[in-house]
């Protein structure tokens, strides 16, 4: 792309002052012959559970690792129903599904995008009984045990946290943090009276460090963040086929270990990412006042007890198909996250949920577009996507 041209996302810029650090790391694991786990990997489990203000990380293969094995190693069960929302990427469900539970969808919040409290005390109150003597709760029609929710952390920023881990208190349900969209990202909770980070408020909380998120590899990784030790050694037993020592397996696991060099690159990036974040806040809040009273654009939605750390920034508009095609044109890039919701994936057709199901996300779906964002983002370049966006809607339709 020339200067002029605008990416989505600038994966050379992020890397650009970090070369020779990363080159220096990569010759050191080269020379240790140590490529997976050991120190490199502990010392960024140490810096990462330090930055997410929880006791416990541990590094895994990737994000989807990190949601499967958290949810087994919360306990959740075969056939168990585990409530999420259909405005996600699809590894979400498949760690749901791949952990053997049943997933259930729940409809989203239309300003934040995030799992309506709502919603889901419709489901849990409506569609569920509790069990007096065992406490569980189960869903009327299937008769199987509600055991978790997942809430997703969308764009960068949390979901309203205190009314779901409440509702999932009074149900006797795990909550997991999907939070592989959100690192650093921060929420108010009024029943702490303070600021707390994503990955610390569930039973545990699942990160990706695919290339694209806020905190990178350079190839895949994840990890889990938790305040439960139990959950902590499970995991770092199921990321290393289940062995509590070298050839001693006393439980099935995976291979979903971390790389050394990748965690080597990852606290190397990690020293980086609160100014980063700050970056992008700044780059968000340009786009909010310059793009306030364009056409019928609607800037994203921040709620006060939220602080997005914008993963994505991501308008709504009614003209979504044609000015992602008028900005295409003039070279600048944007994104769908996600163009076609979940539950009317073929994939998804065994779930059952007919179009309409969730009218929030549907219609979400058609309106959304994220507009380049990363910490690089030059004004000139900013001030470029704006301009763009102002002549779309000047020009005759
Ligand atoms: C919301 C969400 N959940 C889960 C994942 C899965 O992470 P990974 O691609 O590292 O497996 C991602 C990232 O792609 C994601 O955005």
């Amino acid at each position: 792309m020339s200067m002029e041209n605008v990416p989505f996302l600038d994966m050379e810029a992020v890397h650009a002052g970090l070369e020779d650090e990363m080159v220096a790391v990569f010759r050191q694991t080269l020379k240790s012959g140590r490529f997976i786990g050991g120190p490199k990997v502990e010392g960024f489990e140490a810096a990462f559970a330090s930055f997410c203000e929880v006791p416990y990380c541990v590094g895994v293969g990737s994000g989807t690792d990190a949601l499967r094995f958290a949810l087994i190693a919360a306990g959740i069960a075969s056939d168990d129903r585990v409530i999420t929302v259909p405005n996600t990427f699809i590894a979400t469900t498949e760690a749901i599904t791949q952990s053997n539970a049943h997933p259930v969808l729940i409809d989203v919040d239309e300003r934040t995008f995030t799992m309506s409290a709502e919603r889901l005390t419709h489901y849990l109150e409506q569609e569920c009984a509790k069990e007096t003597a065992s406490g569980q709760t189960r869903e009327i029609k299937s008769g199987k045990r509600v055991a978790a929710v997942v809430p997703v952390h969308l764009y960068g920023q949390m979901a309203d946290m205190d009314p779901i881990i409440e509702l999932a208190n009074a149900h006797g349900l795990i909550v997991i943090e999907d939070a592989c969209q959100a690192h650093g990202a921060e929420y108010f909770s009024k029943k702490q009276n303070r600021w707390c980070k994503a990955g610390s408020m569930g039973n545990a909380a699942a990160f990706s460090f695919y290339p694209g998120k806020n905190l990178g590899a350079l190839g895949e990784g994840g990890a889990v963040t938790t305040h439960d030790s139990g959950i902590a050694e499970k995991i770092r037993r199921l990321r290393d086929h289940g062995q509590s020592k070298k050839y001693i397996h006393e439980i099935e696991g995976y291979n979903g270990r971390l790389d050394a060099l990748q965690a080597d690159f990852l606290t190397i990036k990690l020293s980086k990412l609160n100014e980063w974040n700050e970056l992008r806040q700044q780059i968000a809040r340009r786009y909010d006042n310059l793009l306030a009273n364009v056409g019928d654009i609607v800037t994203p939605f921040t709620p006060v007890w939220a602080r997005s750390i914008y993963h994505l920034y991501v308008v709504r508009t009614q003209r979504r198909d044609p000015l992602k095609k008028y900005l295409l044109d003039h070279g600048i890039e944007t994104g769908l996250h996600y163009p076609l919701p979940l539950h009317l994936q073929a994939a998804y057709e065994k779930l059952g949920y007919p179009p309409k199901s969730f009218p929030v996300t549907e219609k979400a779906a058609l309106e959304i577009l994220s507009l380049p964002m990363f910490p690089s983002l030059s004004e000139s370049r900013q001030e470029r996507v704006i301009e763009h966006i102002k002549e779309f809607y000047q020009s005759p339709v």
